[in-house]
């Protein structure tokens, strides 16, 4: 049974640093340039959590996904980092911590929830657009000159 809440215990880190490692493993070779992840340490989630919401799905105890949020008052929602443990996958516990960090949006009153999605990942671009996302703006990361990543926009409050 996943249960999903927020933490703010620094004692989870070394775990959801885990969870980032072995979900994002799988765009190693696939993404360029490589996930920011494979920079992630306790520390910097350490200094991340001071700033944003962390959601962890909790399965008998054990965290088996995670999603960052940060909530811009009075502007958009922002997530980033879902992650599930593979050893967890397909179970519905990503599209858990998706709606709950929606849900959060709603609570805050929040227009819209963005998204950065790496352009070379059609199946999670695919799984963000049955959930109402839409792709707005491409991006590119510093020293490329072709598009590295799209922003997705679920709008919860119309313009
Ligand atoms: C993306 C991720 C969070 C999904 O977590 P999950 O718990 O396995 O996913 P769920 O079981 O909740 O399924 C969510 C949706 O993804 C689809 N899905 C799950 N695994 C999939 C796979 N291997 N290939 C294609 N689609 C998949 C499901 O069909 C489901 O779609 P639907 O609910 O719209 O029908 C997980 O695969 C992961 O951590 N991936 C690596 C990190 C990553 O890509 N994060 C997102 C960065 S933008």
């Amino acid at each position: 049974m996943t249960n999903v809440s927020e933490s703010r215990d620094p004692a989870d880190l070394p775990r959801v640093l885990d969870v980032l490692r072995l979900a994002f493993a799988d765009h190693a070779g696939r993404v360029d340039p490589p996930s920011g992840v494979e920079r992630e340490t306790v520390a910097s989630l350490q200094a991340k959590l001071e700033k944003e919401v962390l959601l962890v799905a909790r399965d008998d105890g054990v965290i088996s996904g995670c999603i960052w949020c940060r909530s811009q008052p009075g502007g958009n929602f922002y997530i980033g980092r879902l992650a599930v443990d593979p050893a967890f996958g397909g179970r519905g516990i990503g599209a858990a911590l998706l709606d709950a960090s929606i849900q959060r949006a709603r609570t805050m009153s929040a227009p819209a929830v963005d998204l950065n999605v790496r352009i070379e990942l059609s199946e999670n671009i695919a799984m963000f657009e049955r959930r109402g996302f839409v792709i707005v703006a491409s991006e590119s990361h510093p020293g490329f000159d072709r598009p590295t990543n799209y922003r997705m926009r679920l709008q919860l409050v119309q313009p």
